[in-house]
């Protein structure tokens, strides 16, 4: 027989619990930010931190990565080590450095991630280029999975989250190297999940559309990273977006990734969230709508 009373009075417990939970929903729990020292993943390390969590910021730019720390507690509960995600014994330090500082990892975020430059003739694609974007962006993710899934496992649980793009379910829509990496990146994300399910751990990315961060100007020369440029970006950005009156901008991707973190995603694994305004849901070519 189901207990109501106990029900009701498990609700009331919560209910007015309510302000806190929704305060800090990450209250307690640590994560490993990779690319956290700027754009994106800067704003999730902010995110995590203001909803209680203990952050471990990995990324090979120490500079932007400790200014970010010292600004957020003074490096209390926000830590910086530098990694290349690429390089293996980068990812296993960054995450054995993460559970001797703060006891365990209980969210992973493989957010690290290059576009390289646009090459619209695929006779001219530099392979090194192309096995660059591919170490960065799907071997880099693999091994923060692989490294996560370590110390997860023996835990029987943990969060697994992955920046990846609405490059991961369309074409069309950056270089070459991108979209298939973005594309692997939600493959692994759907193939790991299948596995690290018995051990209660959720794998799961998130898919933005266009952000104006340093990866939108990356591709330019840099005396031409200016403000104006990012101006253009954005304006770019919002005439092809599906949602109109809105701007993405990186809060929203952290908001997203701060809920496939929390407990109210407990249900969620192998799931992409679009964080795309309906863009790759739309067929914008035919114009029925504009
Ligand atoms: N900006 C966009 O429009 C957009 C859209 C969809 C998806 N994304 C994805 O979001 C993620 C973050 O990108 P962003 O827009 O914030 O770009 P960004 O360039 O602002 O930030 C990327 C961060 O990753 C770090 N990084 C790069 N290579 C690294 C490496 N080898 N090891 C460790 N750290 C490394 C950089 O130092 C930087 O701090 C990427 O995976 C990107 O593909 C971005």
């Amino acid at each position: 027989m189901v207990d109501f009373a106990a029900h009701c009075s498990s609700m009331a417990a919560t209910g007015s619990d309510r302000s806190d939970l929704a305060a800090q929903r990450l209250l307690g729990r640590v994560a490993l930010v990779t690319g956290g020292a700027s754009g994106i993943g800067e704003s999730i390390v902010q995110l995590f931190y203001k909803h209680g969590a203990k952050v471990c910021i990995a990324d090979i730019q120490e500079d932007l990565g400790q200014r970010l720390c010292k600004s957020l507690d003074g490096g209390i509960s926000v830590t910086f080590c530098l990694c290349d995600v690429k390089v293996e014994a980068d990812i296993q330090r960054a995450v054995d450095f993460t559970v001797d500082k703060f006891g365990s990892l209980d969210i992973m975020v493989n957010n690290a991630g290059l576009s390289g430059p646009p090459c619209p003739d695929i006779r001219d694609f530099d392979l090194s280029v192309f096995d660059h974007i591919f170490d960065v962006n799907v071997k880099g993710v693999f091994l923060g999975m692989k490294h996560a899934a370590r110390v997860m496992i023996p835990a029987k649980k943990g969060s697994i989250i992955s920046t990846c793009s609405v490059a991961s379910v369309i074409g069309g829509i950056g270089p070459h190297a991108y979209v298939g990496s973005k594309h692997a990146v939600l493959g692994l994300t759907k193939n790991v999940a299948a596995e690290l399910g018995k051990h209660g751990i959720r794998v799961n990315c998130v898919s933005p559309y266009a952000v104006a961060t340093g990866l939108a100007l990356a591709h330019l020369p840099e005396d031409e990273r200016t403000e104006d440029a990012l101006v253009g970006f954005r304006n770019f950005a919002g005439a092809n977006a599906n949602l109109q009156g809105v701007e993405l901008t990186p809060q929203d991707v952290a908001n997203a990734v701060v809920f496939l973190a929390s407990d109210e995603a407990r249900y969620i694994s192998g799931a992409n969230i679009m964080i795309d305004g309906g863009f790759t849901s739309s067929n914008h070519s035919l114009r029925v709508f504009r």
